[in-house]
């Protein structure tokens, strides 16, 4: 039997949280009984964030900052201790994409979004690892990933940079905190949001939901892992909750129907030779050894599959 995930007496912070997934996010939370602290760096959408969750039935507070600096994680952090008594989830979603090709980017670009999503998924977890530490009642600690980086995407070197650094912090994470039982994980999710509606595939199936409530089709739902943000929600949930103890250095892909565990990287062909490889026995044994399957980088086109 399925039984519900209950999350009351924890409390979450939620980076970006305003709109798209981090506030599909902190109503989830706050549904299964969290109080959730809502971070967006646009005020306004920040504040109506926490309404909508404390209309609801839920407990929210709306602390309006950018993500990135310390300033702004330290203060979240105080505000779920100091407002409901402790922090036990920190869900780092908080995003901006500035895509252009590596020849187009510039400094600027690159560290927009670097400073975004990776020095504020840092500044952050390092806050709450603090916290969670000094309390001693362990705690759930959720980072975003992306496809991008886990494959590579056209158009998107600082994001790619960003989003598989955050992947290895977590890795390094789940080692250096799990003697205090705090997991963390990363996602790696897919949904209609400002982000991705404009893909040419994703749109007018996006444009039909939004506007008639037509559900998303099938080849969507499962052959793209493309849905809404409420269907990547659940996993938040999960991996916030008592349920999910022991689960932890893990990016798991969700998104329309599907869930996936994703591989972290690993040898998969080794050859040897004895006093070490020279350029030119390098180039002898390429063709016929490590050569013969490379890696593919990239995700495949919408509409080719997984
Ligand atoms: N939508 C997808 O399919 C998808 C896929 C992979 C990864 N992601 C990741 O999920 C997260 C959420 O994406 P989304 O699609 O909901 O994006 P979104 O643009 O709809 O929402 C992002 C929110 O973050 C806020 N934000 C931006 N910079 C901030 C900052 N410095 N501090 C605080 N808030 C800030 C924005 O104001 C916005 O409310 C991002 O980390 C994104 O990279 C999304």
């Amino acid at each position: 039997m399925v039984h519900a995930v209950d999350l009351s007496g924890r409390t979450a912070v939620v980076t970006g949280a305003g709109r798209g997934l981090g506030l599909a996010y902190a109503r989830a939370l706050a549904a299964h009984g969290a109080a959730v602290v809502v971070n967006d760096v646009d005020a306004e959408a920040a504040e109506a964030a926490a309404k909508l969750v404390r209309e609801a039935g839920g407990r929210a507070l709306a602390l309006a900052g950018p993500v990135g600096p310390s300033e702004t994680a330290d203060a979240l952090v105080h505000a779920a201790v100091a407002e409901f008594g402790g922090i036990d989830v920190m869900v780092t979603n908080a995003g901006v994409l500035r895509d252009t090709v590596l020849w187009k980017m510039s400094d600027e670009d690159f560290d927009t979004v670097v400073n975004v999503h990776l020095r504020g998924t840092f500044t952050c977890v390092r806050a709450a690892a603090v916290a969670m530490r000094a309390a001693g009642r362990g705690g759930r600690v959720i980072v975003a990933g992306s496809p991008t980086g886990q494959r590579g995407n056209f158009g998107q070197t600082n994001y790619a940079a960003a989003k598989a650094g955050i992947v290895g912090m977590m890795r390094t994470w789940a080692m250096e905190l799990a003697r205090a039982e705090i997991t963390v994980n990363a996602l790696i999710p897919v949904a209609a949001t400002a982000m991705t509606r404009t893909i040419p595939f994703f749109a007018p199936h996006v444009e039909a939901l939004e506007r008639d409530g037509v559900a998303l089709p099938d080849e969507l739902r499962k052959g793209e892992g493309f849905g809404t943000v409420e269907d990547v929600a659940g996993l938040v949930v999960y991996l916030a909750s008592a349920e999910s103890a022991g689960v932890t250095g893990q990016a798991i892909g969700i998104g329309g129907d599907r869930l996936a565990l994703w591989s972290h990287p690993q040898e998969v062909a080794v050859e040897y030779a004895d006093g070490g490889w020279s350029a030119e026995a390098i180039a002898a044994a390429w063709p016929a050894t490590l050569g013969r399957a490379p890696e593919t980088v990239g995700m495949p086109a919408p509409g080719e599959g997984q």
